[in-house]
């Protein structure tokens, strides 16, 4: 069958490297991909939210499978899209409608839901510009550090930890009346701080079952030791070593049922991914947000160790027939390093031409932000590449994304040099 992956990243890319892969896909395109998809796909110069130019392409191209990386498209509505054309609703989908998206699209929405289904996770109190002098009041009763979020989807930038009271104040001023993300700030979650170790959950659902991919642990901050910025993600590890049989039955019984038991019972049809971000806090898993997709940079090192053919799994999540299937995960280790362009996740330069990437042999070469440009490579965005190495030990396979890694250049490469050793010493 012929399948359209709609995104750009270096989680597109791993989907795609993949899924043609599989036995079941005749043609893959990437819309719109990027140099590395080219590899093995055809990229398509479609924008992901473009929907009535993305159904055209679908239908003219018999796409029998579409899977949607990114959030955006999804939270705007492009399954329901889909499922108002006669034509296309036939056709196997991969993401949840808006309705499902919500658990990504709002913060607040996602919140009562936990609470609905008593599901763990950390207190929190909603406001708004009309309610300020109640959140200012609140913060004051609160203990610090408070976490301040913003409802809407804000590009992983939307929360703020705040450590005092007096940042807590200025912070949800900034959020509620100059709106500093946008409409996504209009209103905000004033969220108790939980203290733990972070985990990615990853299940695939047919909207009644589910399959648990393997875990992944990413790093989130630009700077070693989990110092400076935000980033999207400087690197990622899977397996984890902390997220035990113990801890993952507690994981599936505390959260992945009583999510996929609660959409159904609020009469949301979801098919697609659900990332669960976590803290273990204590040997408790706490929900600390959901996405409705797969995360980036984890997906790099999760579909690695899957060992099913990804287009059976996927159509069978689509179909509503996931019962009874069992997921293969390889007992390797696997790691991927980020190689960003110099700058990010501040402002940088881009059209830097990429060099050694042949002389990297035995890991995978995940492209993110990159494109073509006559016979060139050249970087196109902040995250640029990832480095995936597979091994029997996490230090093997760090030693494969590392020695990757250090081959490949361009003016003002930056990777973090401590992907994964946090776990080494636990
Ligand atoms: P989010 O955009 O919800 O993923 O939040 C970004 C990051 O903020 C998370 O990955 C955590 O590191 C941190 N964070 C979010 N909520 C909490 C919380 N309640 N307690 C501690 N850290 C949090
Ligand atoms: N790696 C975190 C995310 O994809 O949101």
């Amino acid at each position: 069958m012929n399948v359209l992956i709609i995104g750009s990243g270096g989680r597109e890319f791993t989907m795609a490297w993949k899924i043609a892969q599989s036995f079941h896909c005749d043609q893959l395109y990437v819309a719109p991909g990027n140099a590395g998809t080219d590899l093995f796909a055809e990229n398509v110069e479609l924008s992901m939210n473009d929907f009535s130019a993305i159904g055209e392409f679908v239908l003219q191209n018999d796409i029998e499978l579409v899977v949607v990386g990114p959030e955006e498209p999804l939270v705007k509505g492009i399954r329901d899209y889909f499922h108002a054309d006669d034509r296309l609703k036939t056709v196997a989908f991969i993401g949840p409608g808006q309705d499902g998206a919500q658990l990504e699209g709002s913060k607040d929405f996602s919140k009562a839901f936990m609470e609905k289904y008593n599901i763990p996770t950390a207190k929190a109190k909603t406001f708004t510009v009309d309610s300020i002098n109640d959140g200012l009041e609140y913060l004051r009763k609160c203990d610090f550090p408070i976490v301040l979020k913003a409802d809407g989807l804000a590009a992983g930038k939307g929360v703020i930890i705040a450590g005092d009271l007096e940042t807590a104040e200025k912070s949800l001023r900034s959020m509620l009346v100059e709106e500093q993300f946008g409409e996504a700030s209009r209103k905000v979650l004033v969220e108790e701080f939980l203290a733990g170790i972070e985990l990615s959950v990853f299940i695939l659902t047919d909207g009644e079952d589910f399959v648990v991919l393997p875990e992944a642990k990413d790093y989130k901050r630009i700077g070693e030791g989990d110092t400076g910025p935000n980033t999207g993600g400087m690197g990622a590890v899977s397996p984890v070593k902390f997220a035990t049989p113990g801890f993952m039955e507690k994981v599936k019984s505390q959260v992945i049922e009583p999510t996929v038991q609660g959409l159904k019972s609020e009469g949301i049809d979801y098919k697609g991914f659900i990332f669960i971000g976590l803290m273990n806090v204590a040997g408790e898993p706490y929900v600390i947000e959901y996405n409705v997709r797969m995360g980036d940079p984890e997906t790099q090192v999760v579909i690695p160790r899957i060992k099913n053919d990804f287009v059976e799994l996927l159509i069978k999540a689509a179909d509503g027939k996931l019962k009874g299937y069992k997921l293969e995960t390889s007992p390797s280790f696997a790691t991927t390093v980020v190689l960003v362009s110099g700058g990010y996740p501040g402002s940088y330069e881009k059209n830097k031409s990429i060099q050694g990437l042949a002389d990297v042999t035995n890991a995978l070469v995940i492209h993110a932000g990159t494109k073509q440009q006559d016979y060139e490579i050249l970087t196109n965005g902040g995250r640029v590449l990832a480095v995936t190495g597979i091994g029997d030990t996490l230090e093997e396979a760090l030693k494969i994304s590392y020695h990757g890694a250090t081959n490949i250049r361009w003016e003002n490469v930056y990777y973090r040099k401590d992907i994964g050793k946090d776990i080494l010493t636990l």
